[in-house]
């Protein structure tokens, strides 16, 4: 049989990431090669996002970039597959396959059959079950890996797009993420992200979130367990008393706010008020004194007006969050939201950003400030240079960068340091012990 040297690309979430493992892994499972350029590639994968516009965009020009290669076979998957279908043919004409977001079992065939046959594949086959985990061979050696517990949403927060393309809510069998993380362990990891557009909404069976997370915990060797996505409307008490008593199920929890006014949350149908998600901030901090808290934000959401976004701000530091993600509100054909007036004007909503942004950055700093001279037990998982230094970078369990002279350290160690400066957001830190 022919085989290929395949090249990925993926754009937008770390639900992507994870999905272009997988992919990558079931074709090398058929004795493909992944490359790491696009040059000396057989055929290309895009994995592309809808989320906002803008990611669409970049996506679109990205592929007709990719369209000079001349015979490399181009293959569009993702949420921008999923609701642009055929459309991407005439979009883009190089493109050979578009698979959506259920179809991914299928495409080691479909590439074959359209290298050889150079046709045009659709796969968009609705709900199929198919779930490839990511085989080891891609995440060899890896510190730190992601692992899907729960595809899909079902909050149809009315701006946003993923519920359409990602579907209803399947959660994964337990015993399935055990195994696949016990692998990861055995090949190297040290820390696992169990990924999820809302992780809260798992269960299989009679097993929830938490009962999951205390699973991993005791049968597998993983040293820390991190989790993204949190609604904040679903959290409980029992994931803060988690933190609380396992010192390897790490300190944070991104639980994104969007908005801080009631009337426009009601408009987003986050489902919860301002006064609901500051209890649950409160409880959190009641439960976990050291936890890290982060948010996505969007401001310019219809009809919102000065008054509702200084409440934006004013939550930014009530909630004291150490980082957001923030976005300019951008209409999704097909979402509730989209048949609003999109009537705050892009130079309002990017003023808003400026401001948000910076009301961010000033909160990040002081938190990060008021750290200096703690301790802190960092999990090494990368290098990087730095003029002729060369450091080790880290995470403390609060997600917080930390870089360290290398010694004779290496990537994957977990070691204890006194955080001494602190530059640009990143601290520098000093070793006090190893383990
Ligand atoms: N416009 C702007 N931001 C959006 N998000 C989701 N949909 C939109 C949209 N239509 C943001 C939300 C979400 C993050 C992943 O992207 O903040 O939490
Ligand atoms: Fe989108 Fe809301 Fe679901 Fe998040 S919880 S994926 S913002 S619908």
């Amino acid at each position: 049989m022919k085989t290929l040297s395949i090249y990925c690309e993926s754009f937008g979430c770390q639900m992507n990431a994870y999905d272009s493992e997988g992919i990558m892994s079931l074709l090398e499972k058929r004795g493909h090669s992944v490359v790491g350029s696009p040059e000396a590639a057989d055929c290309i994968v895009v994995n592309t996002c809808s989320v906002r516009e803008r990611a669409e965009l970049r996506a679109l020009g990205r592929l007709r970039d990719l369209s000079r290669h001349h015979g490399a076979t181009i293959v569009v998957c993702g949420c921008m597959a999923q609701r642009l279908g055929t459309t991407l043919f005439d979009l883009v004409p190089a493109v050979r396959i578009v698979a959506g977001t259920n179809a991914y079992g299928l495409l080691p065939d479909a590439i074959m059959e359209a290298v050889e046959s150079g046709g045009r594949f659709t796969l968009l086959t609705p709900g199929d079950a198919s779930y490839p985990a990511p085989g080891a061979s891609g995440r060899e050696g890896r510190v730190s890996c992601y692992v899907a517990i729960v595809k899909g949403c079902e909050n149809y927060c009315s701006y946003c797009i993923v519920p359409y393309l990602r579907g209803n809510v399947q959660s994964r069998d337990a015993d399935s993420i055990v195994e696949e993380i016990t692998n990861l362990v055995e090949r190297g990891a040290r820390e696992v992200t169990l990924l999820g557009q809302n992780v809260i909404a798992y269960l299989h069976g009679s097993t929830g979130f938490t009962g999951l997370a205390r699973r991993v915990l005791e049968e597998t060797g993983i040293r820390r367990l991190r989790f993204l996505t949190s609604h904040p409307r679903d959290v409980g008490a029992d994931v803060f008393e988690l933190m609380a008593s396992n010192s390897r199920f790490s300190s944070h929890i991104h639980l994104p706010v969007q908005a801080g006014n009631n009337r426009i949350l009601a408009a987003m149908n986050r489902g919860l008020t301002r006064e609901r998600y500051l209890e649950t901030v409160r409880e959190a901090r009641s439960i976990v004194p050291e936890i890290a808290i982060t948010t996505d934000i969007i401001v310019g959401f219809p009809s919102e007006t000065d008054a509702d976004f200084r409440e934006t701000l004013d939550i930014v530091r009530e909630a004291r969050f150490e980082a957001a993600f923030t976005f300019q509100y951008s209409p999704r054909s097909g979402t509730a939201a989209s048949l609003l007036t999109d009537d705050v004007p892009p130079e309002v909503k990017r003023e808003r950003l400026r401001l948000l942004n910076a009301a961010v950055q000033e909160q990040r700093g002081a938190i990060l400030r008021a750290q200096l001279g703690a301790d802190a037990e960092i999990l090494l998982d990368g290098a990087v240079q730095k003029g002729e230094y060369r450091f080790l970078k880290g995470r403390t369990p609060q997600f917080r960068n930390v870089l360290v002279p290398c010694g004779h350290l290496q990537e994957g160690d977990i070691v204890h340091v006194v955080l001494k400066r602190l530059v640009n957001f990143t601290f520098e830190g000093e070793v006090a012990a190893e383990r």
